[in-house]
């Protein structure tokens, strides 16, 4: 075995063993629960500048799906500040300046073969600008309206005809209704091989009633709809190694790998 094969074998049992350590599992969703109680934990972070509303284990994992599926449309449901688009775009960028380095193609900042498609409800009007400011707005391409709205889906679907290698990101109303809408519309995008990230999934392991606010809870949340969604769909399967290397994640059972 050479040593690189010697590494990624010590990864493979450093992942199995987490895996099945259901003391250090319980240990991280309560320091979990605390973190996102007293500090509002996810709000705390930016990439390139932007607000983003993930925990830093879950942006790394984000990281390593783009560069390993390498996609050319990255469509995420759910815009806020618009960090996580500004995250999809940057590692698009990067896979295309790879890309030009490997072919030895001058590299045009501005033509870009990858993008994202952000759907969301609401595009605040300051977010909006902010993200139309940022150096990885070219590569980008919002839509305002409901990502369930047939006209919505309807658009995305047109646009994702454009590209070959698709992954999904589905980060906006967290209701089991709303999801599982969102699983049916934009799951069949998803090519073989690649990723529907489901967050915040987290909901159905936390004390019930923590969401007075939100019209989710315990039974009514992405994990419920992840479930209804992989009860009658067997193109898709959990890919519980990366929960298990993260142990800090808000999309436990989240991750779902298209066969
Ligand atoms: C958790 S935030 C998204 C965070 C963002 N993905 C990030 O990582 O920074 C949820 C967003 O979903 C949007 N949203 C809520 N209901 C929606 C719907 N029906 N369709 C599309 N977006 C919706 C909200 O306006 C909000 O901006």
């Amino acid at each position: 075995m050479n040593p690189t094969e010697q590494f990624q074998t010590q990864v493979r049992d450093n992942i199995k063993r987490l895996r099945a350590n259901a003391a250090l599992k319980a240990d991280s969703l309560a320091w979990m629960l605390k973190a996102g109680d007293v500090g509002a934990y996810a709000y705390n972070f930016q990439w390139l500048g932007r607000p983003i509303i993930q925990v830093p284990q879950d942006i790394v994992a984000i990281q390593e799906l783009i560069w390993q599926i390498k996609p050319d449309l990255v469509i995420e449901t759910g815009i806020a500040h618009g960090g996580s688009l500004i995250l999809s775009a940057s590692m698009l960028a990067m896979l295309d300046y790879c890309d030009a380095i490997e072919t030895g193609q001058a590299l045009d900042p501005k033509a870009t073969r990858r993008r994202v498609l952000g759907i969301d409800i609401d595009i605040r009007a300051h977010n909006r600008a902010a993200i139309d400011a940022h150096p990885m707005t070219h590569r980008i391409d919002m839509i305002q309206g409901s990502s369930i709205a047939p006209e919505i889906v309807a658009r995305v679907r047109e646009r994702a005809g454009e590209f070959e290698r698709i992954m999904v990101i589905l980060d906006s109303n967290h209701t089991h209704e709303h999801v599982l809408a969102e699983l049916d519309a934009y799951a069949p995008l998803v090519s073989s091989g690649s990723y529907c990230v489901v967050f915040d999934t987290l909901i159905e392991d936390l004390p019930g009633g923590m969401y007075a606010d939100r019209p989710w809870d315990v039974g009514n949340n992405p994990k419920t709809a992840v479930h209804e969604f992989l009860s009658r769909n067997n193109d898709f399967e959990v890919d519980e190694d990366i929960e298990s290397k993260l142990l800090i994640t808000v999309a436990p059972g989240g991750y779902l790998r298209r066969r």
